[in-house]
């Protein structure tokens, strides 16, 4: 049960700083949207976390360890990283892909254990009757739970997604969100950037919203008022509630 401490965060690539002092505790099981307008950071927040990127200044601590001073193994023990998906990626099987998600556990050969925790995240992903399929030959949704499916080889605390609902048709939208929120339900923190504030809001506990290079908010659904999405997004919105949960409606100009 990881708990994410991130102190005084300050990223730049370049020189230009794109993230500056972001603090934030992100306890144990929680899932969590990262939201915000393109190019607001939400990538290099993920990425910070994970220790893809290092920060200029400040640091991410995951159970108080300062991530930068741990190696990729022991990291990837802890966080696994499910980014977005633009492409064709390296063929590979379905089967191989998972598997390969045990890297940070393995010997020089898989064990029994690892074969095993590869099956049965197979069998409960529904993803049987394509385990020999290259990945690349595969639908959105089904790629989109394969590369779940490896994250979750590894037996993280913490899961980071960028966007794993981009591309989705409706159905799979809610299937990949739902099979998340039952990964909260067992305590895995869940942490993912997303653009549907709509679907965010039916699935996720917090809310963190970047602006500006900084959190404009964070908090729970209290956090969606109209006057805060119009100056993030610049768009008008309104906002309706649907069994408690709001929902928010773009209105065009004129
Ligand atoms: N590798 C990079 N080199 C230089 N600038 C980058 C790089 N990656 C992202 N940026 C810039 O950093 C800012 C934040 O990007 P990103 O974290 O990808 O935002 P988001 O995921 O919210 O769209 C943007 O202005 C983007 O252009
Ligand atoms: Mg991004």
């Amino acid at each position: 049960m990881a708990v994410i401490d991130i102190n005084k965060l300050h990223f730049a690539y370049n020189g230009d700083f794109v993230l500056e002092d972001i603090n934030e505790t992100i306890e144990a099981g929680k899932f969590v949207g990262i939201l915000g307008p393109n190019g607001s950071g939400k990538t290099t927040l993920l990425k910070c976390i994970n220790g893809l990127l290092n920060p200029q200044k400040g640091q991410v601590q995951i159970d108080k360890e300062k991530v930068e001073s741990m190696d990729q193994k022991e990291i990837a023990r802890k966080v696994a990283y499910v980014p977005q998906i633009f492409s064709n990626v390296f063929p590979a099987t379905v089967f191989d892909t998972i598997l390969m998600g045990r890297k940070p556990h393995l010997g020089w050969r898989p064990s029994d254990r690892d074969l095993n925790i590869s099956s049965d995240i197979i069998l409960k992903l529904d993803l049987a009757n394509i385990a020999l399929k290259d990945i690349n030959k595969l639908s959105g949704g089904q790629r989109q739970r394969v590369f779940i499916g490896r994250a979750l080889a590894q037996e993280p605390q913490i899961i980071l997604l960028d966007e794993p609902t981009a591309n989705l048709d409706l159905h799979h939208q809610h299937e990949v969100m739902g099979l998340l929120k039952s990964l909260s339900n067992q305590n895995i923190t869940v942490i993912v950037a997303i653009h549907d504030l709509n679907l965010a809001m039916q699935y996720c506990s917090d809310f963190l919203l970047l602006n500006n290079k900084k959190i404009a908010a964070r908090g729970g659904h209290d956090i969606f008022r109209e006057s805060l999405i119009e100056e993030t997004y610049q768009v008008k919105v309104k906002i309706i509630k649907d069994k408690n949960i709001p929902f928010i409606i773009p209105l065009k100009n004129h």
